[in-house]
């Protein structure tokens, strides 16, 4: 496994797996690097790619300073996980690599609309705008044939596949369910920021998905139940909505089917997600 830090040998090491024939498979993340990364990376691996992960904690995603300085970082595990799980690069470019104007704000901002409006959108002003600006970044420099993110940031990975196919970049958007500890609390980098205590409120998160999961419910039901066990739980409640999964509507009475639901909440002053699929029963006439 190579490390890159520069946008030349990344571009250029890209360019030639891509002159010899070789799939390339970009795997963005921001470190702190979990078993939910290593099921993208054994994926692109499984997949026949050759898989560059790249690590960049990106300042223009965090609409909040405390935010990004309590996020997570570490190098030296993050390497070695990525060598373990078989990447063939890792690339660690500076803030100033990436954004040389930084921390004025950088004249080209990519904005994807409609899916980024509500949920994080709401709660994060800004973030999908650096989110977006980022990974088209990225998928500028790599010029991949296959990408692959996470269903834990279902927001994301929506939003995501919008700007794959409204800019026709051709990519592959390969998306991977969510991984769970054993305890069913959603693999997150942001964990780390918790303690035993507040490992044990944000377990709600993964109770109020079971809750809803065991039988097909009206969307009224599902939004009612959800909260009630976040709440419960000492979850301090952003959103929890039920959403069509692909343009991510929230879903009226004539609903039927499978639909996914979104939960935000706080725990800790950390700011954790999670989201699961229900099936949903009309509630017309109800
Ligand atoms: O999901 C993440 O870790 C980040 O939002 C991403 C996609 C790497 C962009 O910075």
């Amino acid at each position: 496994m190579i490390q890159i830090h520069t946008i030349e040998e990344w571009r250029d090491y890209a360019a030639q797996l891509r002159s010899a024939g070789q799939t390339v498979g970009l795997v963005p993340t921001m470190g702190a690097l979990h078993e939910g990364h290593g099921s993208l990376v054994r994926r692109a691996v499984a997949d026949g790619a050759v898989p560059i992960v790249t690590i960049f904690v990106n300042p223009r995603q965090f609409n909040d300073a405390q935010d990004l300085a309590a996020y997570p970082r570490d190098e030296a595990a993050d390497l070695a996980n990525c060598e373990a799980w078989g990447a063939a690069a890792v690339v660690t470019p500076s803030v100033h690599e990436m954004w040389p104007t930084s921390p004025a704000t950088t004249a080209t901002t990519v904005s994807v609309t409609g899916v980024t409006e509500l949920f994080e959108g709401e709660g994060r002003p800004g973030h999908f705008d650096g989110v977006a600006s980022v990974v088209t970044k990225l998928f500028a420099i790599t010029g991949p044939a296959r990408a692959y993110f996470g269903e834990k940031d279902f927001q994301q990975l929506a939003m995501v596949r919008r700007l794959n196919e409204d800019l026709s970049l051709g990519m592959t958007i390969v998306s991977c369910p969510i991984v769970r500890d054993e305890d069913g609390l959603a693999l997150s980098s942001r964990n780390v920021q918790l303690d035993g205590e507040g490992r044990r409120v944000a377990l709600g998160f993964s109770r109020a998905l079971r809750a809803v999961a065991d039988r097909p419910r009206t969307a009224r039901d599902v939004r009612a139940v959800v909260r009630t066990a976040l709440e419960s739980s000492g979850i301090a409640v952003a959103y929890a909505e039920v959403v069509e999964p692909l343009l991510l509507d929230p879903i009226g009475n004539q609903h039927e089917g499978t639909a996914r639901v979104l939960l935000a909440g706080v725990v800790q002053g950390v700011r954790l997600i999670d989201n699961g699929d229900v099936t949903i029963v009309s509630s017309e006439g109800e």
